[in-house]
Parts: C-alpha cells; sequence; structure tokens
C-alpha cells in the first residue's frame, strides 16, 4: 500500500511538474513570445519598416523602373497593397533579392493588418 501511494505520488508530481513546463508559453511560442512588444503601430513600425526594406525599390520615383509600378511609401497605398505585401514577405519572395524579414518584423505588419490597419 505504501508503495502504491509513492509511485501514485511520484506520478502526480511529472503530471504537474510536466503541466508548468508545456504551459510557459516561451517553450510553446519561442518566435512569437520574442516579438511581445510588438503593438503594429503604423508609424513607429509598419512605416520605418517598409521604408528600410522596400522603398529603395517601391518608392515613387523608384517603383517604375525597379519594383513593378507598385508604390508603397503613403499610408494609403501601403493599406492598399497590404495582402500582397504580408504573402510576399511571407513566401520571402519580397524583398526582392533579399533575405526574408526578421520574425518579429513580419508580426509587426501581421499585427498591424490584425488590428484594422489604423492610420496611427
Ligand atoms: C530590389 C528591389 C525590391 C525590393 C527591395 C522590394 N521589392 Fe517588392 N517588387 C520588386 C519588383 C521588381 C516587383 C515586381 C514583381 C517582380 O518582379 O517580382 C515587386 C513586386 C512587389 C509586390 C507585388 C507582388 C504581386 O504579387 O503583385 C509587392 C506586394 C511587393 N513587391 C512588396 C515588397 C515589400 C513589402 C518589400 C519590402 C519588405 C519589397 N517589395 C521590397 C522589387 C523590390
Amino acid at each position: 500500500m505504501e508503495r502504491l501511494i509513492i509511485k501514485l505520488s511520484t506520478l502526480i508530481l511529472i503530471v504537474i511538474a510536466q503541466g508548468c513546463y508545456y504551459d510557459a508559453e516561451n517553450y510553446l511560442y519561442p518566435s512569437n513570445s520574442a516579438c511581445d512588444s510588438v503593438k503594429g503601430v503604423f508609424s513607429t513600425e509598419v512605416k520605418p519598416l517598409m521604408d528600410v526594406s522596400c522603398k529603395s525599390c517601391h518608392s515613387a520615383t523608384a517603383a517604375a523602373t525597379s519594383g513593378g509600378a507598385i508604390i508603397l511609401e503613403t499610408y494609403d497605398q501601403i493599406k492598399a497593397n497590404n495582402a500582397k505585401i504580408l504573402s510576399t514577405i511571407n513566401a520571402a519572395t519580397m524583398p526582392k533579392g533579399g533575405a526574408k524579414l526578421p520574425v518579429c518584423d513580419i508580426r509587426k505588419i501581421q499585427r498591424w493588418f490584425d488590428n484594422g490597419m489604423p492610420n496611427n
């Protein structure tokens, strides 16, 4: 009987310990929790990112020759192309010729999109 109690309590302890481990968001979603501070604000997150990674080809002056005539400079232009922006950066076809954007950068645009693309 005593042995059974020891076995049972060991089992319960293991279950509890595993419960703690698997509930921890850090272990479940390592990339997401690293982006916890991302709010999806247009002026401070989305726009600066687009300027750095996309504007060289997608500015009003460059787009015709090097950006497939797609201009991604203003709020309206970025908003109008958002679905395509997300699909191309997730597929890493954009930035053209460059490395895939970091997870947290993609998340900035995704979160802005999920928030309803406010001009904030
Ligand atoms: C080196 C130049 C260059 C850079 C940098 C670049 N693009 Fe492009 N982009 C292009 C060209 C050229 C096209 C036209 C289609 C093609 O040739 O692939 C294009 C097309 C697109 C399209 C339209 C795709 C479609 O299916 O219609 C989107 C959306 C886009 N780019 C978004 C971005 C975003 C977002 C970034 C920054 C993360 C970016 N691009 C960076 C050159 C570039």
